[in-house]
């Protein structure tokens, strides 16, 4: 450390964090409680309308519960303003009238070397762009116009070319200078093991200039012209300066177009950004020749809530959609999301809009998905869920991709969507299946539904007399509390569940948590209660008792029962209201629904509910016998 102790915690001190972030926020006066130093405003890393960013004077720390930016007074400077530390600490100091000591000779040696490793590369970087030029160059030149790069390209992106020898290109900064060494550790020439001469990296290749966010040129890619040279690219090693994933090309253009209004679009070469940016797209970026990192996406969200990930329509572009996924899904909430485009098959970036213009692009950008869909697509893609347990493990397996989320709204939001797709994908799948079934007599007589009908709109809570009928209450309680007890089978019970509209909003909530394998106050209230009730003082002993497959068959009856009742009333109160005028079709067709939710409900579906047995139907009835008497006797009544 090249300041004396005491200083940065002094410096901390004197100036409280809520000054600093002050001139790049704006408080939420309501939320922020001045007098105790604790303001909250619209996070300024991310985008969004609340106030999710927190700061404490006390602590001089700031979080933000949002996208999780965290840190203190310094660290809050070198973000927003792309300070590196000691001018984070120069601007503090100025602020707390504190005067910064000269830095020590070892930190002032470090800094120096980074800006002599700087000087190599921009060197390197003008005689890269000089060598394009000369009469050795006559084949890159081409190539570059065979691949739709003109001269403006070429400014644009500063593209050199590195010309076929060991030695051209370590000579001529060797003659401006520059040690050896420090062209090694810039990563421009190799040294043997055998400690020989150092030997230029970049040989026979179109440079590719990478610049970091503050323009200096830290690396190179190289472009083989030759199609069976090893490596049809070849970048700069790691150096100090290159940090493959921490950075991104084009970076520093990028966040000017989209501070202009533009999409950033993550493309995974660097012929796509320059493609896509002479196109008008021009907040593109690619990363290093490596995958997508962490840190990466941290730097993307930093510029855009909304990333569109552009990737190639082959199979390494699938792949690195799915390592994506995985990747993002720990780290996304609101302001952090992506959308994905997949090219068509065989095409990148760079090949679509040379085939088919711009407005390709921008319609298949346009037609970005988000995340959701994607993960969604990697989970059922091919399968078939004909049979509860496969259900049950796509259950699980898009329970477990969620539960990776930590932002609880966001989570939230997925569940909603997950099981939105999760009706749609299994509304048909029975539907299907009941056209098939129609042929047969049994089926035949079932009506051309099936039992597993079409996704129906939810049956609220029979309107039936004030709060409904207490059986209606006493059964969904026993229902969600099964599901409590038996966390594993709410995927089996699941479209029944989903038609539950509990009137109690701690029930609801626990429904919720029950189905998104989330956890809220209201639920947990819920759930209390239900587990006091003496009613149900039974249940956790007489579920405890059955195995699977009959644990499951009393939650489905009980909810086939409840169903039906709440169908029932909510019908009758409709029938009760047009006998009032017509009798017409309507109402008796009506009145054969009821009466099929009520078969339904006395006679669970032996192939959805597994292979029960007598015993266990006749347990389910005890079940809900026992639960109250009362609802099968007295018809549902107004
Ligand atoms: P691609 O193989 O998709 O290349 O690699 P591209 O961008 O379409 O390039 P052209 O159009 O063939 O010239 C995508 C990115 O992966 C890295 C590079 O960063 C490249 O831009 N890459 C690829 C390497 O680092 N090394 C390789 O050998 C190949
Ligand atoms: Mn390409």
């Amino acid at each position: 450390m090249s300041l004396p102790p005491g200083f940065l915690d002094e410096l901390r001190n004197r100036v409280p964090i809520s000054r600093v972030i002050g001139r790049k926020v704006v408080w939420d006066q309501r939320k922020s409680n001045q007098a105790r130093g604790d303001w909250w405003a619209p996070c300024p890393f991310h985008q969004e309308k609340s106030a999710s960013f927190h700061c404490d004077d006390q602590k001089g720390f700031y979080y933000c519960f949002g996208c999780h930016a965290k840190g203190d007074a310094l660290t809050f400077l070198r973000e927003i303003d792309g300070l590196d530390f000691m001018g984070a600490v120069k601007v503090l100091a100025a602020e707390a009238g504190m005067t910064v000591p000269e830095p020590d000779p070892a930190a002032r040696e470090r800094s120096d070397r980074r800006s002599r490793l700087l000087d190599v590369t921009e060197a390197a970087c003008r005689w890269f762009r000089l060598q394009l030029q000369t009469g050795a160059a006559a084949e890159a030149r081409e190539y570059l116009i065979r691949r739709g790069l003109d001269r403006d390209a070429e400014d644009r992106f500063e593209i050199g070319f590195a010309p076929d020898s060991r030695t051209a290109l370590t000579s001529a900064l060797r003659e401006k200078g520059f040690a050896e060494a420090l062209i090694v550790e810039a990563g421009m020439a190799a040294k043997p093991d055998n400690g020989g001469a150092a030997y230029d990296r970049f040989r026979g290749r179109i440079i590719f200039p990478i610049r970091d966010g503050q323009g200096r040129c830290i690396g190179f890619g190289g472009r083989a012209m030759d199609p069976n040279a090893r490596a049809k690219y070849l970048n700069s090693p790691e150096t100090p300066l290159f940090d493959k994933g921490r950075n991104l090309y084009h970076l520093a253009p990028a966040r000017t177009a989209v501070a202009r209004g533009q999409r950033l679009v993550v493309a995974e070469g660097y012929m796509d950004v320059i493609a896509l940016a002479r196109a008008g797209f021009e907040g593109a970026v690619a990363p290093l020749g490596t995958a997508v990192t962490e840190e990466q996406l941290r730097l993307m969200w930093r510029i855009s809530p909304e990333p569109i990930i552009a990737l190639d329509g082959d199979a390494a572009g699938q792949r690195a959609a799915q390592r994506l996924i995985d990747l993002a899904l720990p780290m996304t909430g609101p302001g952090q999301a992506l959308r994905f485009v997949m090219l068509p098959a065989g095409q990148d970036p760079d090949d679509l809009i040379r085939a088919a213009g711009p407005g390709a692009m921008g319609a298949l950008l346009d037609q970005a998905r988000p995340l959701v869909d994607l993960l969604w697509t990697r989970e059922t893609e091919g399968q078939i869920f004909d049979s509860p347990e496969r259900r049950a493990a796509l259950e699980r397996r898009l329970q477990d991709a969620i539960a990776r989320i930590p932002d609880e709204s966001t989570r939230r939001h997925y569940g909603d969507e997950l099981r939105a797709k999760r009706r749609d994908l299994f509304g048909t799948a029975w539907r299907d299946r009941g056209k098939t079934r129609g042929a047969s007599a049994k089926g035949a007589g079932k009506g051309p539904a099936g039992r597993g009908p079409a996704p129906r709109a939810p049956i609220p809570a029979s309107t039936a007399g004030a709060g409904g009928q207490p059986g209606e209450w006493l059964l969904e309680g026993a229902s969600l509390l099964i599901c409590a007890l038996r966390p594993d089978l709410v995927p089996l019970a699941e479209r029944n569940l989903e038609r539950l509209v509990p009137h109690d909003p701690d029930r609801a909530a626990l429904l919720h948590d029950l189905l998104a394998g989330s956890d809220s106050a209201a639920g947990r209230r819920a759930l209390e209660t239900l587990r006091a009730d003496a009613h149900l003082g039974l249940t956790p002993a007489v579920i405890e008792a059955q195995d699977d497959a009959a644990a499951a068959a009393i939650l489905t009856n009980l909810l086939d029962r409840l169903e039906a009742q709440r169908a029932a009333g909510a019908e009758l109160v409709r029938a009760e209201a047009e006998i009032q005028g017509e009798a017409d079709e309507g109402l008796t067709w009506r009145m054969q629904q009821i009466a099929r939710a009520r078969h339904r409900a006395e006679r669970p579906d032996m192939e959805d509910s597994g292979d029960l047995n007598e015993d266990r139907d006749a347990l389910s009835a005890q079940l809900a016998g026992w639960l109250s008497d009362q609802i099968w006797r007295k018809p549902p009544r107004r």
